[in-house]
C-alpha cells in the first residue's frame, strides 16, 4: 500500500483502550492516519525510523483563555498578602482588569501576546487548543478576540477550536443590569458569532461572582437555537447545579467541577457530558475541595484535563504539568491523565471522530517522545521529553 509518510520502529500508545503499548508503525496519507499497528509493508515518500520512541496522539488542551492582553501577576501578590480571588473580583479587579487591557488592544496585539503562550504549549506536543473569548464583553471586542484566536492557526501549525464566552463577567456598562447584558449576549452577540462562523461552542461562567443559573440557562438556550455546542464553567467555587443545567442542554463538557454533586454526575452521565478538570486553577487558588473523582469514575463520566490558561486563576502553559497536577492533586491514574489530554479532550470539543486517538481516518497529529513508559510523561516536573511533533501528517 502507498502512503506519504511512515513512522517505523515506534512504540504506539493509540489511546483506543488504556495505555497499552503496541510495537509498530504509523502511516499517513494526505494528513490522515491510514494505518497504526504492527509493522506492515508500505511504500512511502518519507520514512522516519523512531528507534523505539513512544508515540501518543498529539495533545489537546480543551479549555483555555489564551487570548488576552496585559498581566495579572499583581493579583498573585495580593493573594499572597491574604486577598481571595472573590475579594479581588468584587473590588473591581480580576477579570475586569483583563477586560480593560483586552479592549484597548488591537487584534494584532492580541495575536502577538498569545503566540509565546501558544508556542510553549506546542513545544510539548500539543496539536489542538480550545480558546475562549470573554475578555471583550462588547460585540466588537468579543469578535476581535475570536478572530485573533483563529489567526493563530495561520501563524502556527495547530488546530484552534473557538468558544464564545460573552457571559464570562458583567461589563461595567451593564453594572446593576445583568439581565440586560444577558439579553445582549443572547440576542445580538450569539447570533453574530454564529453568523460569522467564529465559534463552534458557547460557554458561560455560572457562579456567585459570575451569572445565575437562570441567566446561564438563557445563554445556553440561545446557543443551541443557533446550532452551537454548549460548555459551562460549573461548580468551581460553589454548587449552583450548573452541571445539571449544562447536561440538560446536552453540553459537550462541564468544566472545573470541584463542588459537583451526585445529581450533577448522574445528569452528566445521561447526557454524555465530559468532565473537564482544571488542576491549574485548583492549584493557583489553593482550593482544597477536590472534584469528586471516584464518583465520576464509578459513573463512567469521561474525564478531560486542560490548562485553563488565563492570566488570573491559571497562568499555566503546560499540558505535561497539567497531567502531573491531575495525578498529584486529584489522584488520577497515568491512563486517566493521558486520556484526559487526548481521547476525552477530543470528546470535550465534539471532535471525537477527528482527533484524540491513533486510528485510521483521524488527523495524523502525533507527539513523539524520548521516554520509555507513559508514566514518565506524568511523573516528571519541568522536563520536556518531546522528540517530534506532527500536525496533520507534517513534522513541525
Ligand atoms: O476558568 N472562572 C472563570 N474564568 C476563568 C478565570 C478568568 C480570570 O480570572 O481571568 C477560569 O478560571
Ligand atoms: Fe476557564
Amino acid at each position: 500500500m502507498r502512503c506519504d509518510t511512515l513512522w517505523t520502529k515506534a512504540r504506539l500508545i493509540t489511546m483506543t483502550s488504556g495505555v497499552e503499548i503496541v510495537e509498530g508503525m504509523i502511516a499517513a496519507r494526505d494528513g490522515r492516519i491510514v494505518y497504526a499497528g504492527p509493522e506492515h509493508d508500505f511504500d512511502a515518500d518519507t520514512t522516519h525510523d523512531l528507534a523505539g520512541r513512544l508515540v501518543t496522539p498529539g495533545l489537546i488542551d480543551p479549555h483555555t483563555h489564551l487570548i488576552y492582553a496585559g498581566d495579572r501577576c499583581h493579583e498573585f501578590r495580593l493573594r499572597l498578602e491574604g486577598a481571595s480571588y472573590e475579594d479581588i473580583a468584587r473590588a473591581g479587579g480580576g477579570i475586569a482588569t483583563t477586560v480593560k487591557a483586552t479592549r484597548a488592544a488591537s487584534e494584532a496585539d492580541l495575536i502577538a501576546q498569545a503566540l509565546p503562550r501558544l508556542d510553549t504549549l506546542l513545544a510539548e506536543g500539543t496539536t489542538t487548543v480550545e480558546i475562549k473569548s470573554g475578555y471583550g464583553l462588547t460585540l466588537a471586542d468579543e469578535l476581535k478576540m475570536l478572530r485573533a484566536a483563529h489567526a493563530l492557526a495561520t501563524h502556527r501549525p495547530v488546530r484552534i477550536v473557538t468558544t464564545f464566552l460573552g457571559a464570562h463577567a458583567l461589563p461595567p456598562e451593564y453594572a446593576g443590569c445583568p439581565d440586560d447584558y444577558i439579553t445582549e449576549v443572547c440576542e445580538v452577540m450569539i447570533p453574530a458569532v454564529a453568523a460569522e462562523g467564529l465559534a463552534v461552542a458557547v460557554d458561560a461562567f455560572c457562579e456567585n461572582i459570575g451569572f445565575t443559573p437562570d441567566q446561564t440557562e438563557r445563554v445556553l438556550t440561545a446557543a443551541r437555537a443557533h446550532g452551537l455546542q454548549v460548555k459551562l464553567h460549573a461548580e468551581q467555587l460553589s454548587n449552583l447545579n450548573g452541571a445539571t443545567l449544562a447536561a440538560r442542554h446536552c453540553a459537550v463538557s462541564a468544566d472545573h467541577l470541584e463542588y459537583l454533586d451526585e445529581a450533577g454526575i448522574a445528569a452528566m452521565r445521561t447526557a454524555g457530558t465530559v468532565a473537564t478538570l482544571l488542576p491549574g486553577a485548583f492549584y493557583t487558588l489553593r482550593e482544597t475541595k477536590v472534584p469528586p473523582i471516584d464518583a465520576l469514575r464509578r459513573a463512567g463520566v469521561p474525564i478531560a484535563l486542560a490548562t485553563d490558561h488565563n492570566p488570573g486563576t491559571s497562568p499555566l502553559s503546560s499540558l505535561l504539568l497539567t497531567m502531573n497536577m491531575g495525578a498529584t492533586l486529584f489522584r488520577l491514574t497515568v491512563g486517566e491523565c493521558l486520556a484526559g489530554v487526548t481521547r476525552h479532550a477530543a470528546t470535550a470539543l465534539g471532535l471525537g471522530a477527528e482527533i484524540g486517538t491513533l486510528e485510521p481516518g483521524k488527523a495524523c497529529d502525533l507527539a513523539i517522545w524520548d521516554v520509555d513508559a507513559p508514566e514518565q510523561l506524568v511523573c516528571r516536573v519541568g522536563l520536556n521529553p518531546l522528540y517530534q511533533r506532527v500536525f496533520n501528517g507534517a513534522v513541525s
